[in-house]
């Protein structure tokens, strides 16, 4: 039993949330469940891929479960260095840095290389984990308006510090654009400032699955470094900062979310690695056209990622919506405010370019049907 006056505190949150509607509840997945899983991030489909299956199952076997230590000690195995030659191969950019999540590399990369002397200037739709990077930090942050490249130049302009970083994701995860990169990466030349993007849904989906970064041929731009994950498209866990090896070496000795962290396990390293080696043009693709082709059947502008994202009239309209689909046996996510940057409340599907086309089409008829009658 806690002590009264956490318990007190406790009841008190719990009813603060469930009143203002904002009560989040795990539901777990069973190992028969037969719903079509479109809420997930498994864009591509690959975390069930037979084959990258088999290279997690192999990699158990060799190496064991766990990495069973830092990095920095014994948790490095041959399996994290050849995921780490495929990542930058994939991507285009000089080297990378395996962490044991994409959280893990935002909280580890920002506060290694922003300091009091410092200003991060920031897009104001990015995750949560770029934004705690920002808070782990002593430096000083400046929030601008979404895709707001003028007011980005502008921070860029007052900003008095010696080193200036900027701030985004290349396709963002609820609204599904992309970032004015290109416009971003110029600005960031001209002011001397690095610009980190966040390609957790470009990677796979973008640039024949090399990202966005790629696609735009921004990579190896020398003020240009990534920060990806390896739990979307590559149907793993884990994620990575793809940048020159100085900068990686300066994560490596003062990385705290790096340093005091357990390596990824070797079961999720070689299932990443196989991943990388399955990326097909081909998959990105058709990736592509199912994206395409839905967004048209339901009216919405056709994302820039492996998202397409439905407004619809009110939060009511949207729950009402994703209950019609789960009774059609398909899952899709659902955000409403104030977990929407621009308020309105939305269907969120994910596309996936894995599954059997029939099942796709079960699931598109489904969804279309369900967003018809609540719009
Ligand atoms: C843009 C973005 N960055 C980082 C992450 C965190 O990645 P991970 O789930 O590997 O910790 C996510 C996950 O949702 C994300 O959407």
């Amino acid at each position: 039993m806690m002590p009264q006056v956490w318990a007190d505190w406790l009841a008190q949150q719990a009813a603060n949330r469930e009143r203002d509607g904002l009560t989040r509840r795990l539901s777990p997945r069973q190992v028969d469940d037969q719903t079509i899983d479109l809420a997930s991030n498994d864009y591509l489909g690959l975390s069930t891929h037979p084959e990258v299956v088999a290279a997690a199952e192999r990699a158990a076997h060799a190496w064991g479960t766990s990495a069973r230590a830092s990095r920095l000690v014994t948790g490095t195995t041959q399996l994290h260095i050849d995921l780490e030659v495929a990542l930058a191969q994939l991507t285009g950019q000089p080297a990378a840095l395996v962490f044991s999540s994409g959280y893990a590399a935002n909280t580890g990369l920002i506060p290694a290389v922003a300091d009091a002397e410092t200003t991060v200037i920031s897009d104001a739709h990015v995750h949560a984990s770029l934004i705690d990077g920002c808070r782990l930090s002593r430096a000083r942050v400046t929030v601008t308006p979404h895709g707001d490249v003028a007011a980005v130049e502008d921070a860029l302009a007052r900003a008095s510090e010696a080193r200036k970083i900027v701030l985004t994701e290349s396709i963002f995860s609820v609204l599904g654009d992309a970032a004015p990169l290109p416009q971003l990466a110029e600005i960031c030349q001209r002011h001397d400032a690095v610009l980190v993007v966040d390609e957790a849904h470009g990677l796979g989906v973008r640039g024949d699955g090399g990202g966005l970064v790629k696609e735009f041929g921004l990579n190896g731009h020398p003020n240009v470094i990534l920060t990806a994950t390896l739990s979307k498209s590559l149907g793993a866990q884990g994620g990575a900062v793809l940048a020159p090896a100085a900068l990686l070496d300066h994560l490596v000795n003062t990385s705290r979310a790096f340093i005091f962290d357990t390596g990824l396990t070797p079961p999720a390293a070689a299932a990443a690695l196989r991943a990388t080696q399955l990326l097909e043009p081909s998959l990105a693709r058709r990736l592509q056209e199912r994206r395409d082709d839905l967004a048209e059947r339901l009216g919405v502008t056709r994302p820039a990622g492996a998202v397409v994202s439905v407004p619809m009239p009110s939060p009511q309209d949207a729950l009402a919506a994703q209950a019609d689909c789960l009774a059609a046996g398909v899952k899709v996510g659902c955000f409403r405010p104030p977990s929407v940057p621009d308020g309105v409340s939305r269907l969120r599907v994910t596309v996936n370019a894995g599954m059997d086309d029939n099942v796709w089409a079960l699931a598109c008829t489904s969804i279309e049907k369900a967003v018809a009658t609540h719009r």
